[in-house]
C-alpha cells in the first residue's frame, strides 16, 4: 500500500486500489469535523503553503478549509504575478525557501509537470492543486468519494458502473485523473462523448483498455446519457490557444432537466468538478436541473473538504489521533429558514 506520511501527492498514478479505499476510510473518519458536530485541534501549530498561481475557488479555499477544521494555520500565495516567479525566480528556489515556512504545501499552477518540478526543491509533502491540462488528483479522489458515495445510495458500487464523460476531455484534467483512478475498479464502462477534436487523449484510452475495461468513444450526446454518472466539463478555454477556437465548442454539449428527462435514467447522477461555466453562450448544465435531487455537484464540492482533510491527515501522520484532540463546537452557524 502506499505510504501517504511525508508524501507528495503529485499523481493519481500513485495510488493502488487499498491505499485508496484507506484514505476514503480516513475521509468517512473527517464527518463529524467538516459538519461542526465536534473539533480536532491535531494540526495546531501547523502551516500549511496553499500556492495558488492559476485562478481556483473550490480547490484553494477546500485546502485551507481542511487545513482549518484541523487545527492548522493557512499561508496563501494566489497569483503568479504577486509572487517573486514573476521575477523570474526558479520552482526549485521558490519551493526550498517556501517549504522551511511551512509543514506541507498545496499548490496550483498552469504549466504540466509544475508542481512535480517544485516538489523537487521542497523538504515538506507537497500536494497537486492542478498542473495545467496534466492531473488534478485531489479532485479525482473527490470525485471517486463521491462516486463510490452515490452509487452505495442507489444500493451499487464503483465495480460495474457505466460513466457518460462529456464535453472538454482533452483539457480537462480532472477526467484524466478520474479515468486513470476508475481503471483500478472492476469492469466499468466509459462513454466519452466529446467533439472530435476535444476527444480523450490516447493514453487514457490506452490505460481504460489495456485495464480491461469497455468504452465507447462518440461526439452524439443524445443517446449516450442512460449511464449511472454523467461527468460534464467546462470548455476549457484558459488551455486553447486562443478564444476564438474555444468559442467554437462553447455551448456544444449543454445539459438541462429536459435533456436528462428524455436522455438519462430516472437516477443518473449528475456531476461536474466546477465551476460550471453559467454565461449564456456556454451553460453547460442549466440551473433549471438546480432541484433534481440526482444533480450531485454541490455533495461533490463538500466532499472535497473530507478527501483533502484525509489527505492532510495521512500525509502528516495524524490520522489516528484525531479524538486525542477534539473539543466540542461552541457555536452555532446554521442560517434560521435555511432553504437550500
Ligand atoms: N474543481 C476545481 O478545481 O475548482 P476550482 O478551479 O474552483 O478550484
Amino acid at each position: 500500500m502506499f505510504k501517504f506520511q511525508g508524501a507528495d501527492i503529485l499523481s493519481v498514478n500513485q495510488f493502488d486500489h487499498a491505499s485508496i479505499e484507506y484514505l476514503f476510510t480516513i475521509a468517512d473518519t473527517m464527518q463529524p469535523y467538516a459538519h461542526r458536530k465536534k473539533r480536532t485541534r491535531v494540526l495546531d501549530g501547523a502551516i500549511l503553503g496553499n500556492l495558488f498561481f492559476e485562478p481556483s475557488t473550490r480547490t484553494r479555499v477546500s485546502f485551507g478549509t481542511a487545513f482549518n477544521l484541523l487545527g492548522g494555520h493557512v499561508r496563501e500565495t494566489v497569483g503568479l504575478s504577486s509572487s517573486a516567479l514573476a521575477k523570474g525566480e526558479s520552482l526549485y528556489d521558490t519551493a526550498r525557501v517556501l517549504s522551511s515556512y511551512s509543514d506541507i504545501i498545496a499548490m496550483r499552477h498552469p504549466d504540466s509537470g509544475s508542481v512535480a518540478e517544485f516538489a523537487e526543491g521542497s523538504r515538506v509533502p507537497v500536494i497537486n492543486g492542478g498542473d495545467g491540462a496534466n492531473e488534478h488528483p485531489t479532485q479525482a479522489l473527490l470525485d471517486l468519494y463521491t462516486i463510490s458515495k452515490e452509487q452505495s445510495s442507489h444500493g451499487k458500487t464503483i465495480d460495474g458502473m457505466h460513466i457518460a464523460m462529456v464535453g472538454d476531455l482533452k483539457y480537462g484534467r480532472t477526467v484524466h485523473s478520474l479515468s486513470k483512478l476508475l481503471s483500478l475498479y472492476k469492469n466499468i464502462k466509459f462513454t466519452f462523448i466529446a467533439p472530435d477534436e476535444l476527444a480523450m487523449p490516447s493514453y487514457i484510452i490506452d490505460i481504460v483498455d489495456k485495464a480491461g475495461h469497455q468504452y465507447e468513444i462518440t461526439e452524439q450526446l443524445e443517446g449516450n446519457l442512460d449511464a449511472d454518472i454523467v461527468y460534464q466539463t467546462r470548455i476549457q478555454q484558459e488551455r486553447f490557444p486562443s478564444e476564438e477556437e474555444a468559442n467554437k465548442y462553447r455551448g456544444k454539449f449543454r445539459l438541462n432537466q429536459a435533456i436528462y428527462t428524455q436522455h438519462c435514467k430516472s437516477n443518473t447522477v449528475i456531476m461536474h468538478p466546477l465551476p460550471r461555466d453559467s454565461r449564456a453562450d456556454a451553460n453547460e448544465l442549466d440551473n433549471d436541473m438546480n432541484q433534481n435531487p440526482n444533480l450531485a455537484i454541490f455533495r461533490q464540492a463538500d466532499n472535497g473538504v473530507l478527501v483533502r482533510m484525509a489527505l492532510f491527515a495521512t500525509t502528516l501522520g495524524v490520522e489516528s489521533i484525531l479524538k486525542d484532540h477534539e473539543c466540542d463546537v461552541i457555536w452555532h452557524s446554521q442560517k434560521a429558514n435555511l432553504g437550500l
